[in-house]
């Protein structure tokens, strides 16, 4: 079959206008860079076509209502849908009132089910608000619990919060603090789960967990630096932003991350 191409972007960190830089940069920039390379690459008819975008969360950093109006303004010079995740450093109800188009489950989480070509994405909602570790509580596995009874198809994840720890000591601190609780709804439909898509690490990672294939990726704005050291601040760096092209097929799923800012030299071999 034709690969089933998708966008997978993270932890956009947007400020307010007139909040000035964030980390020595400004995320509203970096995203718009973003937007330009996909439309140029990704959009209909460019040379790598991609379905939508799930960007998974930290959309604004301290999740205010003017950052989220600017998230919106820039992605929607986006020439393909989009579909968002809320973070830790999202605030729910400011990002509701932005993007009221955004649907949420019975209690309110942002959380959806999307029907793809190659199975079911479910965007999870791990937003616990007054911590920056993720929560997964009971309503909410009610809600993926019932999504995964709709069906027998192949199922991809989508959430803010990695289930597994690192090595990074301060970002450890905070993962999802339910992924026991996850897998116990998950466990049942392993065989079905084909990736896990995840952000909060602002890295490049790929691994597994219960056998689930995981990766994440740097986000556009700042990155978390590769540094094992035990500390209680998280260490910052700026490497380059990325975004992924996710290619899925009925026997494989690949992620290319794309360095949108690299300026490196292009050649043929
Ligand atoms: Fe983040
Ligand atoms: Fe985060």
């Amino acid at each position: 079959m034709t690969p089933f191409s998708f966008l997978h972007l993270t932890d956009i960190h947007i400020v307010a206008p007139g909040r000035g830089e964030l980390y020595g940069l400004h995320p509203a920039a970096r995203l718009a860079e973003a937007v330009e390379s996909i439309a140029r690459r990704h959009g209909p008819g460019g040379p790598a076509p991609a379905s939508f975008a799930v960007i998974t969360g930290d959309l604004a950093h301290w999740g205010e209502p003017e950052a989220y109006a600017v998230l919106a303004q820039e992605l929607a010079r986006l020439p393909i849908p989009y579909y968002l995740l809320i973070g830790n450093h999202d605030d729910r109800t400011a990002f509701r009132v932005a993007f009221p188009q955004a649907p949420v489950d019975e209690a309110g989480f942002v959380q959806r089910s999307l029907k793809t070509l190659v199975g079911r994405f479910l965007l999870l909602d791990t937003n616990e608000s007054g911590t920056h570790a993720g929560r997964y509580c009971e309503r909410r596995l009610a809600w993926l619990s019932a999504q995964l009874a709709e069906d027998e198809e192949p199922v991809f994840l989508f959430l803010h919060h990695p289930p597994v720890r690192v090595g990074i000591h301060r970002m450890d601190s905070i993962p999802l603090l339910d992924a026991a609780g996850l897998w116990e709804v998950l466990r049942p439909h392993r065989e079905r789960i084909r990736h896990l898509f995840h952000g909060h690490l602002h890295r490049p990672l790929a691994g597994s967990w219960h056998g689930i294939p995981t990766s994440s990726l740097r986000g556009t704005a700042h990155q978390v630096a590769l540094d094992l050291a035990e500390r209680e601040t998280v260490p910052g760096s700026h490497e380059p932003p990325a975004y992924a092209l996710v290619r899925v097929t009925e026997e494989d799923v690949v992620v290319h991350t794309h360095d949108f800012l690299s300026e490196a030299p292009a050649f043929h071999l």
